[in-house]
């Protein structure tokens, strides 16, 4: 049995980290910023903390821990956590991003890198699971799957998205099992799928006619940087899709190699989800 504290425990990711290693027999405590509005599976340990005051983390490490599953949330970044969690694990897990190693003097392009950089050097055993794009992404969709009409930009854009339950399992093999340190896998799904594909299906199994309508770039543009808040962001996603239809995004045999059963499909992910989008 492998003690386990999961940080981000109710997060897309974490939450199924956390039943695995329940359903394994593992020990889990949760980092959570509300335990009272987190439901986390019977036996689960809550603790309250925040990763932006790395010392509310104490109690969750105290007497030590086997891993620790890590995701970061966006904000800004925090080396003591870091150190924190070298102090008292012998392994992390960290939920990174396709993004490449940084040099020791080498500026972060996104905090990923330098979450990384920070792990690399804690002196703690380490593996990165580097996704590249979540199949969750898509309920950015739903209330637009919901008129009957998709307008969005770039229908040709062979997209390579994974399944949130396996990057959790690829995760919770790094945590449970040994020969995962230094590991930075690359997870996707198991296909390339072109937006308007993955649109049809998503009509497919909710069984009901959903339409793509190409949105040209630049009112995409204007209508996401609204919505998102982020125009160096936006730029970055539109600059991404548009070469997604020249060129695939990458698909890795990493889930298969890792846990010995292919990717799970967008289509059982859609499923799995069909409530989200009803
Ligand atoms: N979307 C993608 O395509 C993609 C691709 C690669 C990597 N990623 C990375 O995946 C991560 C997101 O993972 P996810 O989807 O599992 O999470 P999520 O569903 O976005 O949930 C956010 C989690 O962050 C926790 N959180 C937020 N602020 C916090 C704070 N100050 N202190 C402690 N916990 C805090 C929340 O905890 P509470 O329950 O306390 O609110 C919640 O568990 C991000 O780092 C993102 O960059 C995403």
């Amino acid at each position: 049995m492998t003690k386990v504290l999961v940080i981000g425990a109710n997060g897309s990711v974490g939450r199924h980290v956390v039943a695995s290693l329940v359903e394994g027999g593992h020990e889990v405590r949760a980092l959570v910023r509300d335990a009272a509005a987190s439901s986390l599976p019977a036996g689960v340990a809550a603790f309250e903390g925040d990763l932006a005051a790395p010392e509310s983390l104490t109690a969750a490490l105290d007497g030590g821990v086997d891993g620790v599953y890590l995701m970061w949330p966006g904000i800004p970044v925090q080396p003591r956590v870091v150190e924190l969690i070298a102090e008292h694990a012998e392994r992390v897990v960290y939920l990174s991003t396709d993004v490449p190693d940084l040099a020791d003097d080498e500026p972060a392009v996104v905090f990923h890198q330098e979450i990384e950089r920070l792990i690399r050097r804690s002196g703690t055993a380490w593996t990165f699971v580097r996704a590249i794009d979540f199949a969750g992404n898509a309920l950015g969709w739903a209330d637009q799957v919901r008129t009957g009409v998709v307008r969005w930009p770039y229908g040709r854009a062979r997209r390579s998205l994974v399944h949130e339950r396996d990057i959790a399992d690829v995760a919770v093999r790094a945590l449970t099992e040994d020969g995962h340190d230094g590991g930075k896998y690359v997870v996707t799904g198991p296909e390339s799928l072109a937006h308007a594909e993955l649109v049809r299906i998503i009509g497919e199994e909710l069984g009901t006619e959903v339409r793509w309508e190409e949105l040209a770039p630049e009112t995409a543009r204007e209508q996401l940087t609204a919505a998102w808040g982020n125009a160096a962001f936006v730029e970055s996603r539109l600059r991404a899709w548009e070469s997604f239809t020249r060129e695939p995004e990458r698909v890795t045999d990493t889930v298969e190699q890792v846990l010995g059963r292919p990717a799970r499909s967008f289509r059982s992910w859609v499923r799995d989800h069909a409530e989200d989008f009803r």
